[in-house]
């Protein structure tokens, strides 16, 4: 496996008509991440991760800063789960200008959930993503459905600029408490990873809850809200939502997801459900 840290370097070693699978990520790599590297190798393309955190989707009181970098041991990882090539540019390769072209995504789908709490969120996704394509030219690129959200969005900004890749959506992976694996969840102490499953059965509660019928969306909603609440957590939305589109169920038979974002002290934690 090599590790690349320039766009010249990358586009010598992968000509584009070679095409490849790619995965993109933010680094401090968790078995999630490494899932969707296997699930990327199955196309018989070489493929590519790359490491970068990007400021642009941060928020100035978030944790940009202080977001794990961990490239040794992730290029470690990577080359263990069959990657072929690390792309760890940094800030001055991949925003050598101050980036002042940016992708605005349809509103109706980037500021609700998490682009209501977290604006300018998706906005620093798509760019990122975008240029990261400009980059690594991919034929297929895997997304996990542990950022629900931001699968779709960038399912449809494929989709709306017509750009030759194929997204593919990959399963979130769990520890067996249930508690979905994210980079986040480094920041817990051990009581509060024990207690970050109570996100989860939330969500899951709340679809049974749907299913059966025992009340309106709304109310549902409130009460999962008021739940979460009262066990120590500082909920910011736990609802469902259509998979299709993330607009509200409106009738029986929609495929649907249960989305949820709530902090537990410092941390954030998101996680979702699908369900029909
Ligand atoms: O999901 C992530 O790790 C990031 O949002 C992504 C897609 C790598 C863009 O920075």
């Amino acid at each position: 496996m090599k590790t690349l840290r320039t766009v010249a370097e990358l586009r010598a070693l992968l000509p584009e008509a070679q095409g490849c699978a790619f995965v993109p990520t933010m680094g401090n790599l968790h078995e999630g991440h490494l899932s969707l590297v296997r699930q990327a190798r199955s196309h018989g393309l070489p493929v590519v991760a790359s490491i970068f955190v990007n400021r642009l989707q941060f928020a100035p009181h978030e944790d940009f800063d202080r977001y794990p970098r961990t490239l040794a041991r992730d290029a470690e990882l990577l080359a263990a789960a069959g990657c072929d090539i690390v792309f760890a540019p940094d800030e001055r390769e991949l925003y050598p200008q101050p980036q002042t072209f940016k992708v605005q995504p349809d509103p109706a789908l980037a500021d609700i959930l998490e682009g209501h709490f977290r604006p300018g969120f998706f906005t620093g996704v798509c760019t990122v993503v975008m240029k990261l394509f400009g980059c690594v030219r991919p034929r297929v690129a895997v997304f996990g459905k542990k950022d629900y959200q931001q699968l779709m969005v960038i399912r449809r900004m494929v989709e709306q600029f017509a750009m030759p890749v194929a997204i593919e959506a990959g399963e979130t992976c769990r520890a067996d408490s249930g508690l979905a694996l994210s980079s986040r969840n480094g920041y817990l102490s051990d009581a509060e990873r024990a207690k970050a499953t109570e996100l989860v059965t939330a969500l899951r509660v709340l679809a049974q809850r749907y299913r059966d019928g025992s009340g309106g969306l709304a109310d549902l909603e409130a009460q999962a809200l008021a739940e979460l609440s009262t066990n120590g957590w500082k909920p910011d939305y736990l609802t469902i939502r259509r998979r299709e589109d993330l607009g509200a169920p409106h009738q029986s038979g929609d495929p649907l997801v249960a989305l949820g974002a709530a902090r537990l002290g410092p941390t954030r934690l998101i996680d979702n459900v699908e369900f029909s």
